[in-house]
């Protein structure tokens, strides 16, 4: 039937591919960076860590670490020029809309870190994406609550240094506190890669094509942005906020379940884990590190999230379909209790997948047998025929 693709087994397609980057096994709910477990890694390690092992293949010796963290650090400001490009948008845009546009338009401001076939080039993109992406985040954020922008600080860790770009204003000091700042790290360490997810896929095909890694990420962010995707905390929240009162809770419960009502709970379920989203469970120790840290007694939100959360876990319907709450049901909730608007989660999301966009970049742009993406179809639309001049239509 139209629109059914099937791809072509001579290249390396986007729809399956080979990688030594992130496994999945959904059945388990395993998921595995360069062989080493999500859970150790949100635990032990931190996210610019994280990002050196997906980029290199091998946890970084401190000298390392220590060398990859300086060049990021050093690497956050944006050319003071690219603040014009926030001020040509209104001041209600989206901040995902932001950072499309910004993000595609860093390659008319870095051309020395283009070319896909220098691998000093790929290099250089790559950090400067991962250290610039908090910054144009912060910025649209600041840009679309009409507070100045704060620029990145080369003495704070990456996440505190978000929140700090996020929260500070220029007339009074801000200290971030430790509880958040750990909290943001693990949400940037959780979403970090997660094989090929559909925003992963936009990016390598449109890698596949030559274009500079600066449009590919921009790809990847647009398609990201959509409420089944990385929207879904987003949209998560906005459910939540709909649902309003804990009583309405079974309303909503029972509509997930009416097969002809085409209303889903958002942060639940996932296309390949059918088991519990292995980054959910240590992003709801954050969730309730976080809440005990702001409080819910104030927040009808989080209230109901909490007695959501306890009533579909106990609901066999969703045991049997194996629909638990995934990691977005958490980041979600962490986030709105910071003091997040909801139009910076999936941009908060974006943040974090830079590195699994570039680490696959890199993977893919390196594979010899690369081929533009090209899928195939099955055409399903009308048999040949002659045009029909309009007097006898
Ligand atoms: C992310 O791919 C990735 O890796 C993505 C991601 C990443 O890190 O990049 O993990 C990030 O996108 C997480 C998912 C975020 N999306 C949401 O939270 C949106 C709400 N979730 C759903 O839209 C849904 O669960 C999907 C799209 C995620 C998966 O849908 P599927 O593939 O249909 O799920 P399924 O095959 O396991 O569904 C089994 C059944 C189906 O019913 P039946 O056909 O068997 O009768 O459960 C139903 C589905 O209709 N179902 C739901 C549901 N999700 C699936 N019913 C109610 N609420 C839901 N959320």
């Amino acid at each position: 039937q139209a629109g059914v693709f099937t791809y072509d087994p001579g290249f390396t397609s986007t729809a399956s591919c080979d990688s030594t980057i992130t496994f999945i096994d959904g059945e388990k709910g395993e998921l595995l960076h360069r062989g080493y477990p999500i859970d150790q890694l949100a635990e032990k390690s931190h996210y610019l860590e994280v990002c050196y092992l997906l980029l290199y293949g091998e946890l970084p010796s401190a000298a390392q670490l220590e060398d990859f963290e300086h060049r990021v650090t050093n690497h956050t400001m944006l050319h003071e020029q690219m603040q014009f490009l926030f001020r040509g948008f209104r001041r209600d845009a989206p901040p995902m809309a932001i950072m499309v546009g910004v993000v595609g338009a860093l390659s008319a401001f870095y051309h020395d870190s283009t070319d896909i076939n220098d691998p000093w080039q790929r290099e250089v993109a790559s950090v400067r994406m991962i250290a610039k992406m908090p910054t144009i985040a912060a910025m649209a954020y600041k840009y679309t609550i009409g507070q100045p922008f704060v620029y990145p600080r080369n003495d704070i860790d990456y996440a505190s240094n978000f929140l700090r770009m996020c929260f500070a204003v220029p007339s009074e000091d801000y200290e971030v506190n430790p509880i958040l700042s750990r909290a943001m790290d693990r949400i940037f360490t959780l979403h970090a890669d997660h094989e090929q997810n559909a925003s992963t896929s936009t990016v390598r095909l449109a890698s596949s094509s030559g274009a500079n890694p600066f449009a590919c990420i921009a790809a990847g962010i647009a398609c990201l942005w959509g409420p089944a995707h990385g929207g879904a905390n987003q949209a998560c929240l906005e459910m939540l906020r709909e649902i309003g009162t804990v009583d309405r809770i079974p309303e909503y419960i029972a509509r997930a379940k009416d097969k002809n009502d085409p209303f889903r709970l958002m942060g639940f379920g996932h296309r390949v884990y059918k088991n519990f989203d292995p980054r959910a469970k240590v992003m709801k120790q954050s969730a309730d590190e976080v809440l005990d840290l702001m409080g819910i007694e104030d927040n009808p939100t989080l209230q109901v999230a909490k007695e959501l959360e306890k009533q579909a876990l106990a609901d066999p319907y969703f045991a049997d379909k194996k629909l638990f709450p995934n990691v977005d049901f958490y980041s979600g909730i962490i986030l709105e209790a910071m003091g997040f608007p909801t139009s910076m989660f999936t941009a908060i999301f974006a943040v974090s997948r830079t590195v699994g966009w570039i680490s696959q970049w890199k993977e893919m742009i390196a594979d010899p047998q690369l081929k533009i993406g090209r899928p195939r179809q099955l055409y399903a639309g009308s048999a040949l025929r002659d045009y029909v001049d309009i007097e006898n239509r």
